[in-house]
């Protein structure tokens, strides 16, 4: 018998490449997600890939008595990965209640439907940004959370807070939270990848988009932190290889092989790069001639942030060994496939 797998949010950009690598190892997956910053065909793109077309429920997790109906007549999931939430860190800023409605509340209807239906175990989407600034690097799990400096973090870092709170009331609940770095690239077949909506916030899509002539140039905001070459270092990680430690991270919890049922565990490379190093990266390997411009600093930015990853190699038996060349050449053939299409 197949595993049941529920993936909240599976039609974005992580979770699309997730559900790939769960069809790909055998799972059977139903897609829960509200389309708030997604499209439904690509459940069309999974099914070119894979060969097999996930199941799919329309509902927003905002809706509580619509989550539940789901569940009642959608029975037997044996786990939940829950990416849905809002990302746009500046947004979260301008928008604080939607950020927590929306993430926290969306987790809170989540984990009592869940509760309700004997769902026991979870995955949940974290971030690097539950660390604040990093008072040393490599960043591990041993380091203490801080306060993110927005409210899209703090949103992660409060859910954390909940899941485990949840864990020590009930033994038969497990989850692991999993704290992504920077995730960048694309599926190797160019079919999914990451689509932002409006002006994109991070690096890479605003990269891609210049090189298409989407955008006139990027701006690298500061060049004057205390780097190796003055702009901002960032732990960036395939998208395929953060799909991998997915499977792996479900496999651990569906074998029982945790040691506590609430863990954590960070998913980066373990190694940094400057703004300046992917910019020059993206010129050497795709051979476009970006148009930027240094401007001043982006507030909330931290200089340095780039994980210890060793404790996901050793629980998971997991390592992002896909390189930077590969992540940025996946992502400049997803840009020039989609704005094809479009
Ligand atoms: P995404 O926006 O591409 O995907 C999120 C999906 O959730 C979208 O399909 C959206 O429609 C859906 N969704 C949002 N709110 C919902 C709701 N209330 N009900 C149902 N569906 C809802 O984002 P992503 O980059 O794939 O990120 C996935 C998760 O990883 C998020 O939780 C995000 O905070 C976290 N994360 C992302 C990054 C990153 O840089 N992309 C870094 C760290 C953590
Ligand atoms: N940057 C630019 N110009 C741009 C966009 C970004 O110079 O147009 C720089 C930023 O200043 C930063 C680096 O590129 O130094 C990376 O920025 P991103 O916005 O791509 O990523 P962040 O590290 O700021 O944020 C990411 C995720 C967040 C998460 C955070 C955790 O997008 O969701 O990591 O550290 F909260």
């Amino acid at each position: 018998m197949k595993n049941k797998i529920l993936v909240t949010g599976g039609c974005g950009y992580i979770g699309s490449h997730t559900v790939v690598q769960l069809i790909e190892n055998n799972f059977e997956v139903t897609i829960l997600d509200n389309l708030s910053n997604s499209q439904e065909n690509v459940i069309d793109s999974i099914k070119e890939i894979t060969g097999r077309k996930p199941y799919f429920l329309k509902c927003d997790l905002k809706n509580l008595k619509h989550l539940e109906n789901i569940l009642k007549y959608h029975k037997g999931f044996d786990a939940i990965i829950h990416f849905a939430a809002h990302k746009a860190v500046g947004e979260s800023v301008q928008n604080p209640l939607m950020y927590y409605q929306n993430n926290l509340t969306g987790l809170i209807n989540l984990l009592a439907s869940a509760k309700k239906y004997k769902i026991d175990n979870l995955i949940f989407s974290s971030s690097a940004t539950v660390y604040g600034k990093p008072k040393s690097l490599p960043i591990s799990e041993k380091n203490k959370t801080q306060r993110p400096s927005s409210p899209y973090g703090n949103s992660k870092k409060v859910a954390e807070e909940i899941i485990e709170d949840l864990a020590a009331a009930s033994k038969d609940f497990s989850a692991i939270s999993l704290r992504y770095f920077n995730p960048i690239g694309a599926h190797k077949s160019g079919l999914i990848g990451e689509l932002p909506t409006g002006i994109p916030n991070n690096l890479m899509p605003y990269i891609t988009q210049t090189a298409i002539g989407l955008r006139e140039k990027l701006m690298v905001y500061g060049n004057d932190y205390p780097t190796k070459d003055g702009t901002p270092i960032r732990d960036y990680i395939h998208v395929e290889d953060l799909a991998d430690a997915h499977v792996k991270a479900l496999s651990r919890l569906l074998n029982k092989n945790q040691e506590s049922n609430f863990e954590v565990m960070n998913l980066g490379t373990g190694n940094g790069f400057s703004v300046l190093e992917v910019i020059k990266t993206f010129e050497e390997v795709t051979q476009q001639k970006l148009n930027y411009e240094i401007t001043q600093r982006r507030a909330g930015d931290v200089p340095e942030l780039y994980a210890d990853a060793k404790l996901a190699e050793e629980k998971l038996n997991w390592k992002a060994d896909r390189t930077l060349d590969e992540m940025i050449k996946s992502s400049w053939v997803w840009e020039q496939k989609a704005r094809k299409q479009s």
